[in-house]
């Protein structure tokens, strides 16, 4: 359709707004445009003439509106419903095969019907590995997109909400970004959207623009993204759209978590009903125009797994986005509803995930970084070399010793790993003849010149001043970190600029800048000064679990902090437990007991708590991981351990609060009714499983009941 007039009825402006939206999915989904680049601009801008002349036309989701305006603050929570489950993960094609196993087990195999239908009802003795016959399991298998895992929520065809993963119970809401993403659409294709739809997937940002991003932040001093995970995670948190859109996101779908109300009804040459296979979901997402990645494959048995694992361990550099693995699941849904879930993890899918890239480049020099404990550690640096995703020139050589053992010398071509999101390490020489002078260790401080000390039982090297700028540097710059206090806007050059200013020489004082203070400093003006104090002032509020970690306490990591604090609340409580206590709690152990104890018991611990108290912080505040234990612990409740089925219409309340509030009083709650159902929940007008469960004989409740025992809880 030639167009060349701006819309001037209603009508005509919502033809041009799915003409620009068909254009949009054919270019950006379908990967298939039909008009060039120019003809598209015509119809942009002839949608944007439109919409400035009749504004009350707009529609909320018009292409237009992809770049909104930036949103305020932080952002706010979404819960998840369902959660999302993490996957379990291995490394070997051993642990595969134990998987498979577990999964003929689980799915009972040996019996002449197991396999077809949902058969859970008639679940067997599991069968011993020896006795399975019968046709292998269909598998999916997909690549496992290495970047920020989102929730999306289509209510009636319309992109409402979508969140990032969080913790997989909360996540924020990251609407405005996901928005911007130019290959999801915002309105489905479909004549019959379901009332809601809540999918999963994966938002990437592809190999280019990940350099580019690298080399603009580079050339602005700003420190460059570790990877393309962690940009894409980065990206989907600015609170500026029209910076997200530059960055080009790409989404890509690979789970229909809820599908209700509408959708499955039957289209030419596709059978009706919702989708009973995970090809059929990504087939139903593809028709509703919603992008889903090129690669995939259903495979039948573990061999044709395996197979394709060892494929796309091949061919992962062809892509242009990062894959760090494989994720196997099994293709029918009924199966995977046999399997279930463990509390974190679906026991019907696993990742095989590919072992670490090693390269081969050049150790052009050995420098030294000065830690926040004045740990000197040798840093190794490269000429630079591609390694999954980036581009590293610096890794890390651990100490003296290692060096020396792994006969590692300046100048010398050297093997580099880098895995997942750790720092790139040098392995050991790569095995070339040449005469190079043996390492030698630096005696004096790097910054402050101070002479290095060792204590007898440590391999490591430190620099004693108590006032070593670096040091200082190191611990403010752990402090405000993202895994720690995470202050927006402070980034390292600022910090390095108040160290050196001397008006900052512990986190505490951080708290005490004015904004005209932070404003006088190089290159701030007094927008972006007052930014950074706000940023500053909201992270008195953070959890106490980040401000334990953010302390910097030798040996206490994220995790640790956020198990202590689970435990006892808070910080002034943890305080006062003895060590001996602190030890049995399990992943905490004897050396991070006895160095909360050192530190808590110090007198330095005990000034730098004072002193963030008096900057305003509240040492009694409460962990919400503490408040999340306490809730966990009252589950105990009188669905605690059962598998619940609910049927019919229940009248105080719909089916997801229904299933929200059996689960939060220890439920699991099915799908359909088998042997090992437990309780059914009736409401009005249930049908089959009702009778279902009569000739199974399970224990049926009806909605009166269910309140009472719910009030239990
Ligand atoms: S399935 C219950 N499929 O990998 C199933 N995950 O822990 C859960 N991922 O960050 C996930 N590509 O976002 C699945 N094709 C794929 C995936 C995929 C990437 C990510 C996911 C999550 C992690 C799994």
């Amino acid at each position: 359709m030639k167009r060349s007039k701006v819309p001037a009825t209603r009508e005509e402006y919502l033809r041009l707004v799915s003409e620009v939206e068909r254009h949009d999915r054919l270019y950006y989904v379908e990967a298939a445009p039909e008009i060039g680049d120019a003809e598209y601009d015509a119809l942009y801008r002839l949608l944007l003439s439109a919409e400035e002349i009749h504004p009350e036309w707009v529609e909320e989701d018009s292409p237009t509106r992809r770049v909104g305006a930036p949103v305020a603050g932080d952002l706010p929570q979404v819960a998840h419903e369902p959660r999302l489950y993490s996957l379990g993960n291995t490394y070997s094609s051993g642990e595969l095969e134990d998987f498979h196993r577990r999964v003929l087990q689980q799915l009972g195999r040996g019996k002449p019907d197991a396999g077809e239908g949902p058969s859970g009802e008639l679940e067997p003795e599991p069968a011993s590995p020896t006795e399975i016959t019968g046709p292998e399991p269909v598998y999916h298998c997909e690549l496992k997109l290495d970047g920020a895992s989102v929730s999306l929520l289509y209510e009636r065809g319309r992109l409402r909400v979508a969140a990032s993963r969080g913790d997989g119970l909360v996540g924020d809401d990251v609407s405005a970004a996901v928005r911007t993403i130019a290959n999801l659409p915002l309105r489905l294709q479909s004549p019959d959207p379901p009332a809601r739809l809540v999918l999963r997937g994966e938002v990437v940002m592809d190999r280019d623009t990940f350099r580019r991003l690298n080399r603009e932040r580079r050339e602005e001093g700003r420190p460059e993204f570790a990877n393309p995970r962690n940009a894409a995670a980065g990206t989907l948190k600015l609170l500026d759209p029209a910076e997200v859109r530059r960055r080009s996101l790409k989404i890509f779908l690979y789970d229909i978590a809820v599908m209700e109300g509408g959708g499955t009804s039957a289209e030419p040459n596709q059978r009706p009903g919702p989708p009973a296979t995970q090809a059929e979901q990504l087939a139903w997402l593809r028709r509703a125009g919603l992008p889903v990645f090129t690669h995939h494959r259903r495979c039948a048995g573990l061999s044709a797994v395996l197979e394709y694992c060892r494929e796309w361990e091949e061919r992962r550099d062809e892509l242009g986005v990062e894959i760090d693995g494989v994720v196997v699941k099994l293709d029918r849904l009924d199966q995977r509803g046999r399997l279930g879930w463990t509390a974190k993890i679906p026991r019907w899918a696993m990742a095989y995930k590919f072992p670490a890239e090693v390269k081969t480049t050049r150790l052009l020099r050995i420098g030294y970084q000065v830690g926040r404990t004045g740990v000197i550690t040798p840093v190794a640096e490269l000429e630079p070399v591609f390694l999954q995703g980036s581009t590293v020139s610096r890794a890390t050589l651990h100490n003296e010793e290692e060096i020396r053992r792994r006969g590692i010398r300046e100048g010398m071509l050297v093997r580099v790993e880098k895995g997942g999101d750790v720092i790139p390490k040098v392995l050991g020489p790569a095995g070339e003849e040449r005469e190079l002078p043996e390492f030698r260790m630096i005696e004096r401080c790097p910054r402050c010149g101070a002479s290095l000390v060792r204590s007898e039982e440590e391999v490591a090297w430190r620099c004693p001043a108590a006032d070593c700028p670096a040091v200082l540097e190191a611990v403010v710059l752990h402090f405000v970190s993202r895994r720690a206090m995470d202050i927006d806007g402070l980034g390292e050059r600022l910090v390095l600029a108040l160290v050196a200013s001397g008006r900052v020489r512990r986190p505490a004082d951080l708290y005490t800048l004015s904004a005209g203070e932070l404003a006088g400093l190089e290159r701030m003006g007094e927008k972006s000064a007052a930014r950074v104090r706000t940023g500053i002032m909201a992270s008195l509020k953070r959890d106490p679990a980040r401000l334990l970690f953010a302390l910097g306490i030798r040996h206490v990591g994220e995790n640790a902090a956020r198990i202590l604090l689970a435990r006892y609340g808070s910080i002034r409580i943890l305080s006062g437990i003895p060590r001996e206590e602190l030890e049995k709690l399990e992943d905490v152990g004897p050396r991070i007991a006895a160095s909360l104890e050192d530190w808590f018991g110090s007198e330095g611990g005990a000034a730098v708590l004072e002193r963030l108290s008096a900057v305003g912080f509240d040492l009694e505040r409460i962990s919400a991981a503490f408040r999340q234990e306490a809730r966990d612990g009252e589950v105990q409740g009188p669905f605690e351990g059962l598998n619940v089925v609910l049927t019919g219409n229940l009248k105080s309340m719909n089916r997801d609060e229904a299933r929200r509030r059996l689960e939060s009083s220890g439920a699991r709650v099915r799908g359909s009714v088998s042997l090992r159902t437990d309780l059914v929940v009736a409401g009005e007008a249930a049908g089959s499983k009702l009778q279902r469960a009569d000739e199974l004989d399970i224990p049926v409740i009806d909605e009166q009941e269910f309140l009472r025992r719910l009030a239990e809880s």
